[in-house]
């Protein structure tokens, strides 16, 4: 075959452009987003058995937002909180927070990433505060490891053991303080060092519900008064109704959004209506939710519509009735291949 003088070239620089684009299209997702996580996948392996316990996530976080996230046991959560804390890595895709890429940070950055970016309060008391330490000298280690200076220090632990309502347990170790106080004052600890992200996985799980509604009261303070982005993981219905924005995970992908937002009636007194969004991912997937799935007995595969604003999607039985004002559930016009 004889190629034209000039055209390897020209096709070169054509794929170079494709790939220029591809970039530009892959780095400009979630621009400006605090946490963007960009088909996150996490594929546990051992003793010969594969977990994918996340499958292409998808997740855009703005600084300043409160969200919560909610999901069944094993729907991956949990995984995708200890690769945003920075204590585990994702076997592809890509995490950034606050500018940082977590697939590709050095230990030394790791660390750093860990001490000031980002602060974590877990479900067990027990695993957020040194058990030897009282609750001032808890807020006061991550300043020390961070080089601030004493006296900084010992007044910051004092304004944020106050601003969290447990000044009064300064000089305690957590044995001397309710479950309550002690998720309060792991709340103080983790914002030391004023990370730019608040991750907390299931902080409420083992307490009362009058408890637990005070430790996420701390969780908005540290979100409306200190500043901080807040990711909280969370089973409480009670919790998720009041944030303004709630993921749901299912098999490992952001499957549906709630958004609630305050509006007035009538009369004029407050009403907050909540709406519910399936996520549309950048490949085009959606999950639709099990209950509807179940409720129209779909499975395998659905017809979808096209209407002039919006997509229908039919329960498609061979032999089954035409759906009303819908085309036939056989034949109809054939969209081709693209
Ligand atoms: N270290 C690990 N090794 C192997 N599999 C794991 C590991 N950690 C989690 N998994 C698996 O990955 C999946 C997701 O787990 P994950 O802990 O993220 O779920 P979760 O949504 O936090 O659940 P829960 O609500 O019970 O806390 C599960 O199937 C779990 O068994
Ligand atoms: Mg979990």
């Amino acid at each position: 075959m004889t190629v034209p003088a000039g055209a390897g070239i020209k096709a070169a620089d054509g794929i170079a452009e494709l790939g220029a684009e591809a970039r530009r299209a892959h780095s400009s997702y979630g621009e400006g987003a605090l946490v963007v996580c960009d088909q996150v996948v996490r594929i546990y392996t051992g003793a010969g058995i594969e977990v994918q316990a996340l499958q292409g996530l998808d997740l855009l976080i703005e600084e300043g937002e409160l969200v919560a996230m909610v999901g069944a046991s094993g729907s991956g959560k949990s995984t995708l909180m200890n690769i945003l804390a920075g204590l585990d890595t994702p076997t592809a895709g890509r995490v950034r927070v606050a500018g940082h890429d977590l697939g590709s940070l050095s230990a030394r950055e790791r660390l750093g990433y860990r001490r000031r970016q980002v602060g974590f309060v877990w479900q067990q008391a027990a695993r957020n505060l040194l058990p030897y330490l009282t609750a001032r000298q808890n807020v006061t280690t991550p300043m020390r490891l961070s080089g601030v200076s004493r006296r900084r220090r010992g007044s910051k632990a004092m304004e944020l053991l106050e601003v969290f309502g447990v000044a009064h347990c300064a000089n305690r170790t957590p044995d001397r303080m309710s479950g309550g106080e002690q998720q309060r004052a792991a709340i103080a600890t983790a914002l030391a060092n004023t990370p730019r992200l608040l991750l907390a996985d299931e902080p409420t799980g083992e307490l009362d519900s009058r408890t637990a509604q005070e430790v996420f009261a701390a969780l908005q303070t540290a979100n409306t008064e200190l500043g901080a982005t807040v990711l909280v993981v969370t089973h409480d219905p009670a919790v998720s109704a009041q944030v303004r924005r709630t993921v749901a995970i299912r098999d490992g992908r952001t499957s549906t959004e709630t958004l609630r937002h305050d509006a007035a009636d009538e009369l004029g007194n407050a009403v907050r209506h909540a709406v519910e969004y399936a996520v549309l991912d950048r490949v085009g997937r959606v999950q639709l939710p099990r209950d509807m799935v179940e409720q129209h007995q779909m499975r395998d595969l659905v017809r979808l519509e096209s209407e002039s604003d919006h997509i229908s999607v039919w329960a498609d039985r061979l032999a089954g009735p035409n759906p009303p004002g819908g085309a036939p559930a056989t034949g109809g016009t054939e969209r081709g291949t693209r």
